[in-house]
């Protein structure tokens, strides 16, 4: 099959407690390349239970992200939408891309060390092995761009490595079988916006995170609008009212955050949102920030309320999308079972 060109793949576990910070750094960006790409999203439920074992509530998160993507306004027939576990050759390539990548690349992930915490030995395997799933999940579409938050960045640099690996020690047999110089593309990252990294409401010094025990940080897209001002009124803040320069928001966490969250719900620049409300004092830029985001996400959060309301069109989309997913991860599957030289 030839190299596509332009195909964009990103994914999103399906762990509960959606946040802006997803709908910011990843959601909103995938919604924007579907008019520019060919656009395959995922809900990544095989990486769901790299922590959490037992997840009793699995199937209705999935529908969850699934939701989420097509609220977005995610165009389900121009775009695939599916859930990982669905389709089972992304479960093959981790295996052989487990044998590719070194431990000590995977090693040196602080994603692991940060989720793994202080006792990695009771960490599982498969969280250990994250990275090459999700190198899987990319490279088993060829996939040359992958939209992601700031914090993805050195698991994209190890699909990187992977795919290099990959190309440089099967180099003969690519060429032999008649695919070229090299068989998987280097895949290039999206981080873009002013919201890749979307920080905590109560400190601006850590992410927000679905994980994170008070729900005071962060804003779910399921919040209702009441919910979205009281978080935004109660968010930690410095006692100095915004600056006239954006430079000067560098050692202000909580201010650069919200001024951040800001720009990109308006879809503008922080200097542009800098040069419109610089000098306020939070008491007055909070309820403008609070009106806008209760403006950008009360229609998404209405829509998926609708859609969650109807499980079997939800499931509907996740299945044809698989069918037709599968449709392409299993000829690369065939290819790359060729290059290794398995019998059958
Ligand atoms: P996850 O929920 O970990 O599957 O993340 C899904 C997507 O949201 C990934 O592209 C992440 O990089 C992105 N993301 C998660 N948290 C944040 C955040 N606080 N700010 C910006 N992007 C984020
Ligand atoms: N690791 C990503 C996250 O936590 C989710 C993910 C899995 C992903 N597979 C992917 C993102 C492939 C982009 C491409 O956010």
């Amino acid at each position: 099959m030839p190299q596509p060109t332009n195909r964009v793949f990103s994914g999103v576990q399906p762990t509960g407690n959606l946040h802006l910070g997803n709908y910011l750094g990843a959601i909103k960006n995938f919604a924007a390349l579907q008019h520019t790409h060919e656009c395959i999203y995922c809900v990544v439920d095989l990486h769901a239970v790299t922590v959490e074992l037992v997840q009793p509530q699995l199937k209705a998160q999935t529908r969850e992200i699934a939701a989420a993507y097509l609220a977005a306004g995610i165009d389900p027939e121009r775009n695939i939408i599916f859930n990982q576990s669905q389709v089972r050759e992304h479960s093959e390539l981790a295996w052989l891309f487990n044998c590719v990548a070194r431990m000590g690349w995977l090693s040196r992930m602080t994603q692991f060390k940060d989720k793994a915490g202080k006792d990695a030995e009771q960490a599982s395997v498969g969280l250990f092995a994250y990275p090459s799933l999700m190198a899987a999940d990319i490279l088993v579409y060829r996939a040359t761009h992958v939209p992601v938050g700031d914090d993805q960045k050195q698991h994209l640099e190890l699909t990187r490595d992977i795919a290099a690996k990959f190309n440089h020690d099967f180099a003969a047999r690519i060429r032999e079988l008649g695919h070229g110089e090299s068989y998987f593309p280097v895949t290039e990252p999206i981080i873009e916006g002013a919201a890749t990294r979307v920080m905590s409401l109560r400190d601006g010094t850590r992410k927000m995170s679905k994980s994170e025990p008070s729900d005071l940080s962060r804003i779910n897209l399921t919040d209702s609008a009441d919910d979205i001002s009281k978080k935004i009124r109660k968010a930690k803040t410095d006692p100095e009212p915004l600056p006239e320069d954006s430079k000067e928001l560098g050692d202000r966490p909580e201010a650069k955050n919200l001024v951040g969250i800001y720009a990109s719900l308006a879809d503008v620049t922080v200097e542009e949102v800098i040069a419109e409300h610089g000098g306020k004092q939070f008491g007055a830029f909070k309820p403008v920030l609070a009106e806008l985001a209760v403006e950008r996400l009360s229609p998404i959060n209405r829509e998926m309320r609708k859609l969650l309301d109807d499980p079997g069109h939800v499931d509907s989309v996740l299945n044809s999308g698989a069918a037709r997913a599968r449709e392409i991860a299993s000829v690369t599957i065939k290819e790359v079972r060729d290059i290794f030289g398995f019998l059958g």
